[in-house]
């Protein structure tokens, strides 16, 4: 869309006064949520906006996902995230959040055969894979093997070629379950195991990292639908902190590979999609305190309030009412310790966790509810993940969310290299002093 094509969504302007100056600013009108004001007009280095954290500030204008956090509202192209986690599966919600609709029957076969052959990594890159330390750090290995594909992979990287970004992404969608499973298996000094092009997605991503080489390995059904649905939920979520990185680093027309790699180290901050991990380890702190300090949780949450230490897996910069996605994963969760799998000690004391957190004046006042990333680890840890893998599977459903956010970026002619102002607040003009004179 370009600025002629923007501007005709305006829809009436908004009027800033500053210093007794007026001055007409464009609103862009949206579909849904908050409307627009245009303020880029505002380029006159006399005033520019400063909004620290981006509370309230749009850094682009987006058809892919939509949250309300006031109604626990969250729709992929306009398709509420309830009905894609109970009707879809994950490859096909990457398809919708990639090409804007829901595939015909054809189209999805194809998307994913093409996704399904290409999964194998070449033996160059095993090498590579090979050469990580068995303690290697999860998401930092995840970002460089990233980057280092596009090494591997020749003439995919012209941003420009929609055919070769096409093909990309797909290398990147179908690799970075295979690379995800090497660093799982890595990790126990395991051989990483090639793909089974007669098994789906999820069921034969969780046999390259559980399976041992040449033994039939059954996935259990509950942990493949359930690693379903919670990929559906991570996959896309507005301008959040790493699809907001990798716009601003798509700007500069790095390669995809460069730009979601940087998606990645920035969804590894424990503010972020690090959080599950430091969500489950928060239980398991609260598990040692009750058992060896006869401590409540409730003394847990009162120490952390005092402490002024925020609870993991709670709070959202945009849900202020609960978010739709805890829910869901939620009701995984009790499903699989329901089955007998799992920690069942960890799972009650979360639901304990809850219960008080969410009653407790401190966090009502915030509006502090438990997110995606308090529940999420209870289930990998079920299913069998290290807590150092929780967050290189959440990077694993944010991929198609990060490509289509990059994607829609460079179809925009409006587009341009982000570079944020600032307000310079440091020292006016000063001449230097030579070192023997101070
Ligand atoms: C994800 O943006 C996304 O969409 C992210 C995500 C996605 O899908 O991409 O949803 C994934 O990152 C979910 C969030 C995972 N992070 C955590 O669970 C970490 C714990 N949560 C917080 O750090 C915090 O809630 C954030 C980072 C999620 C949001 O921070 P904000 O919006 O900047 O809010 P804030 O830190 O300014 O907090 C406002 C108040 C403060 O108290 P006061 O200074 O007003 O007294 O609420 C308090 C905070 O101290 N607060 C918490 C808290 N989170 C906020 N207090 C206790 N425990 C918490 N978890």
């Amino acid at each position: 869309m370009d600025t002629s094509q923007l501007l005709k969504l305006l829809d009436g302007s908004a009027q800033l006064e500053v210093d007794g100056q007026n001055m007409n600013l464009p609103v862009v009108k949206a579909s849904r949520g908050p409307d627009g004001v245009f303020v880029s007009e505002l380029h006159n280095d006399k005033y520019i906006m400063l909004d620290p954290g981006f509370f309230t500030t749009a850094q682009c204008e987006s058809k892919i996902t939509f949250i309300d956090g006031e109604n626990s509202v969250l729709t992929y192209r306009g398709y509420p995230i309830e009905q894609l986690a109970q009707h879809s599966t994950f490859l096909e919600v990457a398809y919708l959040l990639l090409y804007g609709r829901l595939p015909s029957q054809d189209e999805f076969s194809n998307f994913k055969d093409e996704i399904n052959h290409l999964t194998l990594v070449g033996e160059d890159f095993r090498s590579y894979l090979g050469t990580f330390p068995q303690n290697l750090r999860t998401m930092p290995t995840l970002s460089a093997s990233i980057c280092a594909l596009e090494n591997f992979t020749q003439k995919t990287s012209d941003i420009k070629d929609p055919k070769q970004v096409d093909l990309a992404t797909k290398i990147i969608m179908a690799k970075v379950r295979t690379i995800t499973s090497f660093i799982h298996r890595r990790r126990l000094n395991e051989p990483l195991l090639y793909p089974d092009y007669s098994r789906g997605y999820i069921d034969d991503f969780l046999r390259m990292c559980f399976a041992v080489p040449y033994e039939r390995f059954d996935s259990n059904p509950l942990f493949v639908e359930a690693l379903d649905k919670l990929l559906i939920l991570q996959a896309d979520h507005e301008q959040n902190c790493s699809t907001s990185v990798v716009r601003i680093v798509g700007s500069a027309n790095a390669s995809l590979y460069a730009s979601v790699a940087a998606g990645v180290n920035a969804l590894s901050g424990p503010l972020h999609g690090g959080a599950n991990e430091a969500a489950l380890l928060q239980l398991e702190r609260i598990r040692q305190y009750v058992v060896e300090k006869n401590g409540t949780v409730r003394d847990f949450i009162e120490n952390a309030k005092k402490d002024g230490k925020k609870l993991s897996g709670f709070g959202h910069r945009v849900y202020k009412s609960h978010d739709p996605r805890a829910t869901i994963a939620k009701s995984y969760a009790k499903r699989i310790f329901e089955s007998g799998t799992g920690s069942l000690d960890l799972f009650n004391i979360a639901l304990e966790l809850e219960d008080i957190a969410t009653n407790d004046d401190y966090f009502k006042e915030r509006r502090l509810y438990p997110n995606i990333d308090f529940w999420t680890g209870l289930i990998y840890h079920a299913i069998g993940f290290d807590s150092t893998m929780f967050t290189t599977i959440f990077a694993l459903g944010r991929i198609p969310g990060w490509i289509a956010n990059w994607r829609e970026m460079h179809e925009n002619p409006m587009s341009k290299i982000g570079r944020p102002r600032q307000i310079y607040t440091g020292e006016t003009e000063r001449d230097y002093i030579p070192i023997g004179e101070r």
